[in-house]
C-alpha cells in the first residue's frame, strides 16, 4: 500500500478524461483498505471499475481510492441454488462469463456491462429486463467513520431503477468490499422477452436457449449498439430514462404519439431518453473530441482528448434542448465530479 502522487486517471476510467489524481492509492485486500483510511487524508474518492463516473477536473482535495480487491468464492449450494461471494474488484463481466462457464444461471442477461462488482449494487445494473437486484442476496461493505463491517441485506439496499440505497441516504459513508449472489445450477429462468434478445435468438434459429446462447445474443447486441470503451470512451447510459407522471405523460403522447414508452405504475410511466435525445437531433452529432454515439443517442462518447467538462457541457446542451423541444427532463445516470 503506498500514496502515489498525480497519477493520471485517464485508465482508471472508462470515458477515458485525464485528470490527475494529486493522492492515489490502491486497496488490494480488506486490511489494506483499513490501512489507508488510517492514513491522515479523512476525505476519499472512491473508484472501482471507472464506468459510471465523468471527471470535469483535477482530483486535489480527496485521495483516490482504487479499490481492487479480487477473488471468486462458492459459500453454499443445494440441488437447484449456488450462492457465490465476489469481491468488490472483480470485473463484472468475467465474473458473468465465469458463472455461465460453470453453469450458474441468472446473470446472462447482464453480459458485458462495464465495471467492477463491488460498483454494480450502488446503481442497480440492469439490461434486458433484468437487474442486479434479480439476484442479489446481501453486500458487505466496511463503514467510513468506524472501519466496521456491516452485511446489507437485499432489502436494507432499497434498490431502485438504478438506484440504491448507497446513492442516497448511505452516500459516501461505506465502502462495498464483496457482494454475494443466488444462481439457478438447473431449471433457469431464461428471459428473452426484452428487446432484441428474442430477434436476435431467431436470427441464429434458436427457439430454446441456454444461459450461454442468452448471453452470447445480448453481447452481439451490446456490440452493435454501444461502443467498446477500450475503443472509445464512454460511460454507457449517460442518462436515466425519465419516468414521469400520467399527467405529463398525456400531454407528451398527444404531441408526440409516435413515442416509444414503458408503463411503471397506474400513475408513473418511463419514456427511453435516448428516443428523446435521437429526435432532438443528437443521434451521432460529434462537438470536438465529445459526441453522441451513432448507434445509442443515450451514450455520450470521448472521441480521444475531449475534456470531461467538454462532456459535460455538451450533456447541458442536450438536457436544455430536450427540455425546451418535450418539456421533460432529462438527467443524468453517471456521477460527476
Ligand atoms: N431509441 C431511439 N434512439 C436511440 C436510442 C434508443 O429511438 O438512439 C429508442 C429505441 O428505439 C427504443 C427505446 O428508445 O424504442 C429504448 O432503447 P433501448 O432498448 O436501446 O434501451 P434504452 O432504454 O436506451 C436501457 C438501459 C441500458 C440497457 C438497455 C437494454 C437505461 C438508462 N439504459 O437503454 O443500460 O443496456 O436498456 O436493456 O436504463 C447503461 O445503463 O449504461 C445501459 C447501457
Amino acid at each position: 500500500m503506498r500514496v502515489q502522487h498525480n497519477v493520471s486517471l485517464k485508465k482508471y476510467n472508462t470515458f477515458g478524461i485525464d485528470v490527475k489524481a494529486t493522492n492515489f492509492v490502491e486497496a488490494t485486500s480488506i486490511f489494506s483498505l483499513k490501512h489507508i483510511l488510517d492514513l491522515p487524508l479523512s476525505d476519499y474518492f472512491l473508484i472501482g471499475g471507472g464506468s459510471n463516473m465523468l471527471l470535469t477536473k483535477d482530483i486535489t482535495d480527496k485521495l483516490v481510492i482504487h479499490v481492487n480487491i479480487t477473488g471468486i468464492e462458492i459459500i453454499k449450494k443445494d440441488d437447484n441454488f449456488i450462492w457465490i461471494t465476489a469481491q468488490a474488484g472483480e470485473n463484472w463481466h468475467n465474473f458473468v462469463i465465469w458463472c455461465i462457464q460453470r453453469g450458474f444461471g441468472g446473470l446472462e442477461n447482464m453480459s458485458l456491462i462495464p465495471g467492477n462488482v463491488g460498483t454494480a449494487p450502488i446503481q442497480n445494473i440492469g439490461a434486458y429486463g433484468k437487474e442486479l437486484k434479480d439476484n442479489f442476496v446481501s453486500c458487505t461493505a466496511l463503514e467510513i467513520a468506524t472501519q466496521k463491517t456491516k452485511t446489507f441485506t437485499k432489502n436494507e439496499c432499497q434498490f431502485g431503477y438504478r438506484n440504491s440505497i448507497f446513492k442516497n441516504d448511505l452516500k459516501g459513508q461505506y465502502i462495498i468490499t464483496s457482494v454475494t449472489f443466488k444462481l439457478t445450477r438447473n431449471n433457469h429462468d431464461i428471459s428473452i422477452a426484452y428487446g432484441a434478445i428474442e430477434a436476435e435468438l431467431a436470427k441464429k434459429k434458436i427457439t430454446s436457449p441456454n444461459i450461454k446462447q442468452v448471453s452470447n445474443a445480448v453481447i452481439t447486441i451490446r456490440k452493435s449498439k454501444l461502443p467498446d470503451p477500450n475503443e472509445l470512451g464512454n460511460s454507457g447510459s449517460f442518462f436515466k430514462n425519465p419516468i414521469v407522471s400520467k399527467n405529463t405523460f398525456d400531454k407528451f403522447i398527444t404531441k408526440f404519439p409516435e413515442a416509444p414508452s414503458y408503463v411503471v405504475s397506474d400513475t408513473k410511466i418511463k419514456i427511453p431518453a435516448g428516443w428523446l435525445i435521437d429526435q432532438a437531433g443528437f443521434k451521432g452529432k460529434r462537438f470536438g473530441d465529445a459526441g453522441v454515439h451513432k448507434n445509442q443517442a443515450l451514450v455520450l462518447v470521448n472521441y480521444g482528448n475531449a475534456t470531461g467538462q467538454e462532456i459535460w457541457d455538451l450533456a447541458m446542451l442536450i438536457q436544455n434542448t430536450v427540455y425546451e423541444k418535450f418539456g421533460i427532463m432529462i438527467s443524468p445516470e453517471v456521477n460527476v465530479y
